[in-house]
Parts: C-alpha cells; structure tokens; sequence
C-alpha cells in the first residue's frame, strides 16, 4: 500500500510524476474528473487548517469524489478511541485518510485502516507542502536543478520536508537556525546519504547569500504556543526582511507556507513585494494534493 507520510516514501520519479500531473491540473483541473468517482477521503485534523482543508476537500472533488472533514474535537478519537480502533473503523468506510497530527507515529498508525495515508502535517513533516513548494519553484525558476533555496528560521516540520524534497530533486537546501533550533540530525544524515546538498549554519546572512529562493516559517508552530515569547528574542536576527533578503539573488523569490506572523519571521515589506511568491504557492497545495489523491486512490 502506497501512502504519502513522508516525502521519502516516494521515489525521485514519482515525485516527478507528481509535479507533471499537478501542472497538468493547473491547466484543466477537470481532466480526471471521475478518477474517484464514488469515493469518500477522510481528513483527521488534530489541528487548526485554512489551506490543507480547503484545498484536500476540493482536489478531491475536482476528481469526482467526497472528503469529510473530521475533527477531533468531534469524532472519538479525541475523548480517547484508540487511533488503531479509528484507523480500523475508518479503513471499513472510506478509500484513504489524510491526517492532520501532533506526533507523527500516529500516521504510521493509520495505517491499520488498510488505506492509502497522506500526512496533511505532522509535528515531525509537512511533505504535501514541500510538493507545492518544489511546483512553484519550477514555475518561477524554471527548474530545482542547481537552484538553492535558503530556509531561515526555526528547524520544524517544513524544514525537515524541505530537506527531504532536496533527496528527491536537484535542489540544494542551507538551512539557518538559531543554536539549539536545527533540523532533526537523522533527517539531514539520511538526506545526504542519499546525495542531497544540505549545508546548516546559525548565521542568517550566510544561508540567504546568492540563493535562489528565500523560505521562512513560523517560529513557533502550532504546539509550541507557550515558547512563542522566549523564542521571537533569539530568532530576531532570523527575520526576512529587506536587509537579509537583499543578501540573495537579485531576482531571488520569497516563499513561506503560511500562516505567516507578519512582522515576526517576514516583514510586510518582503512578504507584499512582487518577488514574494506565497499566495502562488498556496494556490499549487490544491494542484499538487489533486495529484497525490489521482496517484493513491484514483
Ligand atoms: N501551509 C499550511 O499547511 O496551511 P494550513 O495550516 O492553513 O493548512
Ligand atoms: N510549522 C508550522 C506550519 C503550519 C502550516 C506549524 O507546524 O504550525
């Protein structure tokens, strides 16, 4: 059984089969519009969504199926059903599981259901977003062949996938951190094992020199509320504004999965400029997710 929990549970060529079909999407988003026919995709959300929700639920419909919302301040599983018992109950009505979670082990759970499972974010990895974000990468630079994204911020589930997306492409990932913030070690170890160009540093100016693309994220994401304040005084220098952001390519784009926290990780400046790129790459979660479904359940 195929799923999408991690970036890594696809091959180099599926991810690129993915973005073919995403594009293709983009052009004529009713080109399979019965691949699901009579079909019902299951969204878990342990947390809060304004774009994984929105665009699961009409990628879906777009290929002629239904998805449910389903969350756990509603169904059982948040008055303590096991996710076992869940996945098992859920794997009986529907044809696959996208999953909204804290630990990411309870994706690898949901896999009792016998269902395709697509992580929609985990507090470990963010894959869906990383397929959106390689999407608009080649839409505004052509290719990820030989492009270098600087990521700049906190070391969190849209980094790790980022990471993951550099052992699948050509792309090559710097990531800058704060000391104690770095990506997850056996995420950086096992990309590179497979050849992908990781570098780490803690000096924002070094990440964003020359690169291509500059990507940033919350500093503190949903989970870590309560280490929101002591984390914005050490991540100030990670901020992308116009003095780091000058630091790439003169034609660099600026991307972010959103929500953002104007004025904390991106200033209204870089984020409203013509190089930001982020409602484009909020628009391709729907072509890419249209992709995933077509591929796992069509
Ligand atoms: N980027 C992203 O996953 O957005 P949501 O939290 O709104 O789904
Ligand atoms: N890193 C953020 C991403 C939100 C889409 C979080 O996990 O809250």
């Amino acid at each position: 059984m195929k799923h999408l929990i991690s970036l890594l549970d696809w091959s180099r060529d599926e991810v690129a089969r993915a973005l073919d079909l995403a594009a293709r999407f983009k052009k004529d988003p009713l080109a399979k519009r019965d691949a699901l026919d009579g079909k019902t995709l299951g969204m878990i959300f342990e947390k809060s969504s304004t774009r994984t929700r929105v665009s699961f639920e009409i990628a879906t419909l777009r290929l002629g199926g239904h998805a449910l919302f389903l969350s756990t301040r509603d169904i059982q599983l948040g008055r303590g059903e096991t996710i076992g018992d869940t996945a098992r109950v859920l794997g009986r009505f529907c044809d696959g599981i996208m999953a909204r979670v804290f630990e990411h082990e309870k994706l690898d759970a949901l896999t009792a259901s016998g269902r395709p499972v697509i992580n929609g974010l985990s507090d470990l990895l963010h894959p869906c977003q990383a397929l959106a974000d390689a999407m608009t990468i080649i839409e505004h630079k052509g290719t990820l062949d030989g492009r270098t994204l600087a990521y700049v911020g906190d070391g969190n589930n849209v980094a790790h996938s980022l990471i993951n997306l550099a052992a699948r492409t050509g792309l090559t990932v710097r990531v800058g951190t704060p000391e104690g913030y770095e990506p997850d070690a056996g995420i950086v170890e096992a990309a590179r094992a497979e050849g992908a160009q990781v570098t780490l540093t803690h000096d924002p100016a070094e990440a964003v020199a020359g690169a291509d693309v500059v990507y940033t994220d919350t500093w503190a994401s949903m989970g870590q509320e309560d280490e929101a304040e002591a984390r914005a005084k050490l991540f100030t220098p990670f901020r992308v504004d116009e003095a780091l952001f000058s630091k790439a390519k003169p034609d660099a784009i600026f991307m972010h999965c959103l929500p953002a926290h104007r004025g904390e990780e991106v200033t209204d400046e870089v984020i409203d400029s013509p190089r930001s790129v982020v409602f484009d790459e909020a628009e391709n979660r729907l072509h890419t997710e249209q992709a995933v479904l077509f591929m796992l359940m069509g």
